[in-house]
């Protein structure tokens, strides 16, 4: 029995993405009320909070914080906000966040300002008594909304018929929901993140002769090229479409099946933005993260995650130029904290994660002030089966890497 075409339907948090873009190249921090007016979807929270202003919500949200001590841990993505980041005991790359959740030997409650797959893995990867929290629950992830449940299970069960058990082992990026790593679990699959896609590949070429990859087809794609396998080997699996939008014999002659999934902030780069920064800078380095497209990605110098975008420039000698494809926040950051560099992002619109961006300040200082009076708002919590096999998923990915 095979998947039957369904409607398209456009995830919302891809709809919104654009709700952010500016041109004016500022981020800093506007009440909540005023950002209210984005049209993005926001968690309701009580109104003393929508008023205050930067300055205030940072005096409010250290006060809070020194309050609960080590009973507290602030683990922050490097895509946040800087009104947001200051605030992180430990700041990194999905990677990186997720070895320290896997390792934190104290602390109550793990406030993670990130996106909603991020916490739910912390989730499944602390001890059984510390507490996830996600400062609004609505700051999930277009591409994590590209591979719903359903559509997964569809397409797994549809793969399982024409090559069999075992036929092809399932890789998902970190950027998935738990579901989806509890499938790659319960199936000798793995997960893997943007700083390990190559080694993990490699891992389940060892495992079986075919690959499904979900949901970001460019990272991929670019791993897969990286590893020398060809494009005339890769097919895309489409889930509005009957087999994904490929034949039987087609898949059986694939040795990667890429979900058709991408995210909606590193796809907004083109190789023109990269011709006109090579125009204006002739000695300029262009460094981009490998959720870009195959295109962006070989035109640029380097490319890597976002630890390795930070490492590269950090490290970079005084007077180099950097056009970097990758979120915005974190292009900001680099710029601030290297100012003997030159470092600029190739696309001149000013486009935050919109998701990322929803962990506005108040919303942080809205949960950790709860905390105090031992209220719990927004614990992140996977069920026990779900976290038990992608947690099998998960470790696969440690242990290797
Ligand atoms: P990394 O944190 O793995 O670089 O991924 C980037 C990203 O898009 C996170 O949502
Ligand atoms: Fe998702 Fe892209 Fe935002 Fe990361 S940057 S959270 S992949 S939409």
């Amino acid at each position: 029995m095979f998947t039957k075409q369904k409607p398209t339907t456009i995830p919302i948090t891809e709809i919104e993405q654009s709700a952010f873009c500016r041109t004016d190249e500022t981020l800093d921090v506007k009440p909540l009320a005023e950002e209210f007016s984005a049209s993005v979807r926001w968690q309701g929270i009580p109104s003393e909070y929508l008023h205050m202003d930067g300055k205030e919500l940072t005096a409010r949200i250290r006060n809070a914080r020194n309050l609960l001590g080590d009973r507290l841990t602030i683990l922050g993505h490097h895509y946040q906000r800087e009104e947001v980041i200051q605030f992180a005991d430990v700041r990194g790359d999905s990677f990186k966040l997720a070895q320290y959740a896997a390792s934190l030997p104290y602390a109550e409650f793990i406030v993670f300002c990130g996106v909603h797959f991020m916490a739910e893995t912390a989730d499944i990867l602390s001890n059984a008594n510390q507490k996830v929290i996600l400062p609004n629950i609505t700051a999930g992830c277009s591409m994590a909304d590209m591979a719903s449940t359903e559509d997964v299970i569809d397409c797994w069960n549809d793969l399982e018929n024409i090559l069999g058990q075992g036929g092809i082992v399932p890789i998902t990026y970190m950027n998935s929901t738990a579901d989806i790593k509890a499938l790659c679990g319960r199936n000798n699959g793995i997960v893997c993140t943007s700083s390990n896609a190559t080694k993990v590949m490699e891992w389940a070429f060892q495992k079986g002769e075919r690959v499904l990859f979900l949901p970001d087809q460019h990272l991929g794609r670019n791993t897969a090229l990286k590893l020398g396998i060809a494009l005339e080997d890769m097919v895309v699996w489409n889930p509005f479409k009957n087999l994904g939008g490929n034949t039987e014999d087609s898949i059986k002659n694939a040795k990667i099946i890429l979900w058709q999934g991408h995210c909606s902030v590193h796809t907004r780069f083109n190789v023109n933005q990269i011709n006109k920064a090579r125009e204006k800078y002739p000695d300029v380095n262009i460094l981009v993260h490998p959720e870009c497209t195959m295109d962006v990605v070989q035109a640029a110098d380097y490319n890597g995650s976002t630890e390795y975008i930070i490492k590269t420039v950090t490290e970079s000698p005084p007077g180099s130029k950097w056009g970097i494809g990758t979120e915005i926040s974190l292009v900001s950051r680099l710029a601030k904290e290297n100012p003997d560099k030159l470092i600029f992002c190739i696309d001149s619109v000013v486009c935050p994660c919109s998701t990322m961006y929803r962990i506005h300040p108040a919303y942080l200082l809205w949960v950790i002030e709860e905390l105090i009076n031992d209220n719990i708002i927004n614990q992140v919590l996977v069920n026990d089966d779900t976290a038990e096999q992608s947690h099998i998923a998960l470790e696969r990915m440690l242990s290797i890497v």
